[in-house]
């Protein structure tokens, strides 16, 4: 199949068979936990990069994963999808696996994860966010259209509707993204860095969607690299570096000592992160 995303399938060993988890039962994760890892192990070429992770988010809020540069946050959003196999371990989607809940998920992939030479417009892009409810084989029909076109307003790119999205702008591009989140009308929103390389103009957009999903009763879960925004804009943080560091509410888990655990001794980054620890106290 010829998709939009780059996936790593061939580079992983020890996948669990198919099928596996879908039987088995963990009862100290809640049904309710709109996304729940339990011993998730990823490898690429046999070189585990998620390693051992547990989380279970809460309903309805706001959460940042948190972590440098190569510390497994992209592969732990994509192993949540079956986009990379898992060497091991168990994620549940409202207390089923993902290939049952997959229509209840939302996906903003990164940037860099996207074939932007794919010949696609942007109505196209975001209308095929709607899939999961005609499905693959039906034509997008008018009521899909008006959909997107919808969501594309509400990101402010109604007049680029038909442009190809290798013509946008890499702001245009990430609105386009999360028009498609929105068109998909999800309940677990999986963003990985919405906020990368956007304009002030763009980065309010995305801070009054996100506060809209929430609102509506919406999960997001966020990959956030600006350590000064992340009390203001979560309510949750997952710290994350390989393994989990610790996660739970942000005025309980955002703090100095857990993020020199999870940057180890990068400087620059870590006065960054005094001061937004110092401000948010304020
Ligand atoms: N397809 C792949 N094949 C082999 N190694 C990979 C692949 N994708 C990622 N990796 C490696 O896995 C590790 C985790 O990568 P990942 O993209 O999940 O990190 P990240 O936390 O999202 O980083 P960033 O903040 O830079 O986006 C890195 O060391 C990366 O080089
Ligand atoms: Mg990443």
């Amino acid at each position: 199949m010829i998709r939009l995303f780059h996936f790593d399938r061939a580079t992983q060993s020890g996948q669990a068979p198919s099928g596996e988890e879908g039987g088995r039962e963990f009862p100290e994760h809640s049904a309710r936990s709109p996304l729940s890892v339990h011993d998730l192990t990823v490898a690429y070429h046999r070189k585990p990069v998620v390693w051992d992770v547990d989380l279970e988010l809460p309903e309805g809020k706001l959460v940042a994963l948190v972590g440098p540069n190569g510390a497994g946050k992209s592969t732990l959003i994509k192993a949540c999808q079956e986009l990379v196999p898992k060497a091991s371990g168990l994620v549940q989607v409202y207390g089923r696996p993902y290939r049952h809940q997959r229509h209840l998920v939302g996906y903003v992939p990164q940037r860099e994860s996207v074939d932007w030479d794919f010949p696609v417009s942007a109505m196209d892009v975001v209308a095929m966010g709607g899939y999961h409810r005609l499905g693959w084989l039906r034509p997008v029909n008018k009521r899909c259209r008006s959909e997107a076109m919808q969501a594309l307003e509400r990101v402010g790119l109604a007049d680029l509707a038909g442009r190809q999205i290798s013509q946008l702008s890499g702001g245009q591009q990430q609105r386009t993204f999360l028009a498609r989140a929105l068109a998909q009308d999800a309940r677990l929103y999986l963003m990985d860095e919405p906020f990368a390389a956007v304009d002030a103009a763009t980065e309010r957009v995305i801070v009054e969607l996100l506060h809209e999903l929430k609102a509506r009763g919406r999960t997001c879960f966020v990959v956030h690299h600006d350590l000064a925004t992340v009390t203001e804009y979560f309510d949750w943080v997952v710290l994350m570096n390989m393994r989990v560091v610790d996660a739970g509410p942000t005025k309980e888990v955002f703090h100095q000592e857990n993020l020199r655990k999870t940057y180890g001794g990068k400087l620059t980054v870590l006065s960054a992160a005094a001061e937004a620890v110092r401000n948010a106290g304020e």
